[in-house]
């Protein structure tokens, strides 16, 4: 059977990356979590102190930084910065404070976008963030848009962390997500928005499993087309 991309984009903790892997472990597709990839520079200039405003510090650290996946003992995709396993410290808030703002930026875009579009030379893949279905796969097969209550998501970002055992109090984490969609819908590059033909899903009253099966029954209906 020919493969396909699945693109999914949205806001911040609608459920894109929990759907997207289980689409891909049904599908049996490669998951790339391109959030993940902008966390991992973020935190990689944050360890080196690399000023965002002085693009030959942040082109000289773009040449450096090496994102990789690799796949852990249970099946789940991890990622890797420069070697080193960062899975942890790039979903802390130290990073979700800076990661919007440093995502603006025309170099570091261009550098993960053309890594992205590697990954999905071969299709087989499904990638979630916020220019998927937009900028790096505007061919892709499906496209979802995933959209949230503020409140629902704030809630559900906060259970994440907590099963990381960190405690944030659900203010801190609505005002993060916030500024990070105003920022991410708002910039010149790349801003977050509905692509051409994208389906949206509304989590809100929704269950992850009837989300995954959103998904899946569009990637179905896209392979039986193909
Ligand atoms: O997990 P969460 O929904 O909070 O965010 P994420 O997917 O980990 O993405 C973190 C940040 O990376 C976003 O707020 C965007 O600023 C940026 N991002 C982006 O600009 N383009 C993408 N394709 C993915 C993420």
């Amino acid at each position: 059977m020919r493969k396909i991309i699945v693109a999914i984009d949205g806001y911040s903790a609608c459920g894109k990356s929990t759907t997207a892997k289980e689409v891909a472990r049904i599908l049996g597709y490669r998951y790339i979590d391109s959030g993940a990839m902008y966390r991992a520079v973020t935190y990689y200039f944050q360890q080196h102190h690399i000023a965002l405003s002085n693009p030959r510090e942040v082109d000289r650290a773009l040449k450096n930084i090496k994102v990789t996946f690799k796949i852990n003992s249970k099946g789940i995709s991890e990622t890797y910065l420069q070697g080193l396993n960062v899975e942890d410290p790039i979903r802390s808030m130290a990073v979700s404070h800076e990661v919007s703002q440093v995502s603006t930026l025309k170099p570091v875009r261009e550098a993960m976008v053309a890594q992205q579009r590697k990954l999905g030379k071969q299709k087989g893949i499904v990638m979630d963030g916020r220019d998927i279905g937009t900028v790096v796969f505007p061919e892709a097969d499906v496209k979802v848009f995933f959209t949230a209550d503020l409140l629902v998501r704030a809630f559900r970002r906060q259970r994440e962390l907590l099963d990381k055992e960190t405690l944030i109090e659900v203010d801190t984490i609505i005002d993060n997500l916030v500024e990070r969609d105003k920022i991410d819908s708002s910039r010149t590059e790349s801003p977050l928005k509905k692509a051409d033909g994208a389906s949206t899903i509304d989590t809100t009253h929704i269950t992850i499993d009837e989300q995954v099966d959103e998904v899946v029954r569009l990637a179905v209906a896209a392979m039986i087309r193909a």
